[in-house]
């Protein structure tokens, strides 16, 4: 049983391959590897991009990609690996993100999710996200894309 003492941070160059392969096995299966190295590492450079990962010492136990607009920001990416799940690793990647965008000003997050992953539409519920919208062939033109948003407000105390 993993103990559930993962921290989450920024992500670093060296992180780059690792994450980009949990993308293609957790998130991107059946279509085609879009989350490859190089796109992976360009979000890190990108300044309104925060790649965060979860770390259980040295081990990489999940990622999250958000990118940040004015007043929206959209979470591209999150997986946990297998064996990190149902400890709250997730949650915690999304909290993380969530302070950070409502520091920034922003006051929605949005989502989308393949109709088929029921697991995450459940998670997301779980944190207060609810379903916006569903459009057919988001995803490489096969799949249903769930669209899920929530309203997080403002930090008005960030200075
Ligand atoms: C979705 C995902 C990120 C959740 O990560 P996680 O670390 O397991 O999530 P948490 O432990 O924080 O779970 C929080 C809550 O979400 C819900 N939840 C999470 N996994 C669930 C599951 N398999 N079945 C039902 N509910 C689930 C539960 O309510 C859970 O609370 P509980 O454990 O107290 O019951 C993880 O399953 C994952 O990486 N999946 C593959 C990639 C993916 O689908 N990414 C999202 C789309 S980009």
């Amino acid at each position: 049983m993993i103990e559930e003492n993962t921290t989450i941070e920024l992500a670093t160059h060296s992180d780059a391959s690792e994450i980009a392969m949990l993308s293609r096995d957790l998130i991107e299966q059946g279509l085609s590897w879009s989350w490859n190295t190089e796109r992976v590492k360009k979000a890190m450079r990108d300044r309104s991009t925060n790649v965060a990962v979860a770390r259980d010492g040295s081990i990489l136990a999940g990622f999250g990609i958000m990118k940040y607009g004015d007043k929206h920001a959209n979470l591209n990416l999150l997986a946990v690996k297998k064996e990190y799940r149902r400890t709250g690793t997730g949650t915690k990647i999304v909290r993380w993100h969530e302070r950070v965008a409502s520091t920034a000003g922003v006051f929605n997050i949005y989502l989308q999710v393949r109709d088929q992953n029921t697991i995450a539409q459940d998670f997301y519920s779980k944190l207060g996200y609810v379903v916006l919208d569903k459009i057919p062939g988001y995803y490489k033109h096969k799949e249903v894309g769930v669209i899920m948003f929530r309203h997080i407000g403002v930090n008005r105390n960030a200075t």
